[in-house]
């Protein structure tokens, strides 16, 4: 096992669907896996590898925020030999061309985050996706609504300091925020993998709309779909 994850070298598929929540993990394995087996229980942070239409794919939680997403996703990369990791989180929306409930899949991620200024020495690196698994995962949404390609804003705070600055972020053409991509895209970049991270808008920050639990599963699994569906096309 490495440090944080419980599993054998083989345990773990070459693509990984990461909720934040381990509970949505449990949610994708048990919903959508066949055959699904329990790799990792340490701190609670389950993963899974079972069979989507005959193709081998884990789930595993990352946890909320950079610092706990960046553990899991290391390991997997340099443990687990795991090759394409895709996020499926929420977001809050931030830009008015956004509506709860619609799915963010991001093309690049800004942060707040010292992680990559402390990497880079104080330079600014733009993590971006993966090309081929966007557009894979744009294809998979076709003739869905309020499916939008952007940036989004990966924040350390969910309890903003400086919520204006939010409204700056939007000026520039991001859209939402979540806690995690940045991190993921660095990583990616770092070991030669692909990532991609897809969101639904679970909250508003003008609007001040939220999603029912009822809304959140529905569009939750409807984004799972297009994660597996990306992942093995
Ligand atoms: N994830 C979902 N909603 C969020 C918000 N408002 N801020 C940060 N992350 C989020």
């Amino acid at each position: 096992m490495s440090t944080h994850i419980g599993a054998r070298p083989g345990d773990i598929a070459p693509l990984v669907l990461l909720p934040g929540d381990p509970l949505r993990a449990k949610w994708i394995a048990e919903t959508f896996l066949e055959d699904a087996t329990l790799y990792n229980e340490v701190r609670g942070m389950y993963g899974y590898t079972g069979t989507w239409n005959g193709h081998r794919v884990s789930v595993q939680g990352s946890g909320m925020g950079q610092p706990s997403l960046a553990i899991y996703v290391h390991e997997l990369f340099t443990e687990y030999d795991v090759q394409s990791v895709i996020r499926v989180g929420s977001c809050g929306g931030m830009s008015e061309k956004v509506a709860i409930r619609d799915l963010v899949i991001a093309s690049g991620a800004c942060t707040d985050s010292s992680m990559n200024r402390i990497r880079f020495e104080g330079l600014d690196y733009a993590p971006v996706a993966d090309f081929g698994l966007l557009r894979a995962a744009y294809d998979a949404a076709e003739g869905r609504d309020g499916v939008h390609v952007g940036l989004i804003y990966s924040s350390d705070s969910f309890y903003a300091a400086r919520p204006e600055l939010a409204a700056r972020m939007v000026e520039y053409g991001v859209l939402a925020v979540e806690m995690e991509a940045s991190a993921l895209y660095t990583l990616a970049a770092q070991h030669g993998r692909r990532a991609l991270a897809i969101c639904t808008v679970s909250d508003h920050l003008v609007t001040g709309e939220e999603t029912t639990s009822q809304e959140r599963e529905q569009t939750f699994g409807e984004m799972v779909e297009m994660a597996l569906t990306a992942g093995t096309t």
